[in-house]
């Protein structure tokens, strides 16, 4: 786990970036499907858009100018293909080729997207798809989405603290949880 100020403060920039999509019944079902180890798919998200505020943050130091809400909103919808790829059939043995567009389709069923988050769903997986990214938010995800993929495939906890507080954001707005109930909100959730 990260610094729990700055964990603190990139929650609320996801949560203010992508309200709207982690509030929605829709990406909710992503909780119910495994990405890699223990992580639900939901969770890889939250902690792809992490790492990608991370870089962009850096990038930023260096006068880059990058598209933070479109980095979050296309992160968390990156693998928006809502099945489980574990299951063994012909179809999810191309998964890995495959889901950027399957995911793509549901996204824009679902969401309405602009250029930056649907080149970020679209090339999310390059290299093993040959298009490379057209945006700099795009290459960000995709270098995310790896190192985020690794440490999960390996069990290393680089995430849950930010996922604590992502689901927090989500149970408040809900109104599933009062302020005053947050100390035994907490003891429940984790
Ligand atoms: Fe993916
Ligand atoms: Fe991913």
């Amino acid at each position: 786990m990260g610094d729990p100020i700055k964990e603190y403060r990139l929650a609320k920039e996801i949560f203010r970036h992508g309200r709207d999509l982690i509030l929605s019944d829709e990406a909710q079902k992503m909780k119910s499907f495994t990405q890699h180890g223990m992580t639900s798919v939901f969770e890889h998200t939250v902690s792809v858009a992490k790492y990608s505020l991370k870089m962009a943050n850096v990038l930023e130091k260096f006068g880059a100018k990058i598209d933070r809400r479109s980095l979050v909103r296309g992160a968390i919808l990156h693998d928006y293909f809502l099945y489980d790829w574990h299951e063994k059939n012909e179809f999810h043995r191309l998964h890995g080729f495959t889901h950027p567009k399957r995911a793509l389709n549901n996204a824009s069923r679902d969401f309405e997207l602009n250029d930056v988050e649907s080149d970020i769903i679209r090339k999310h997986m390059f290299p093993l798809t040959p298009i490379p990214p057209k945006h700099i938010e795009s290459g960000l995800v995709c270098i995310a989405d790896k190192w985020c993929a690794i440490c999960e495939t390996f069990k290393i906890d680089i995430s849950s603290y930010i996922i604590y507080r992502i689901n927090l954001h989500h149970d408040i707005a809900r109104g599933r949880v009062r302020l005053g109930h947050l100390h035994q909100h907490k003891e429940n959730v984790i």
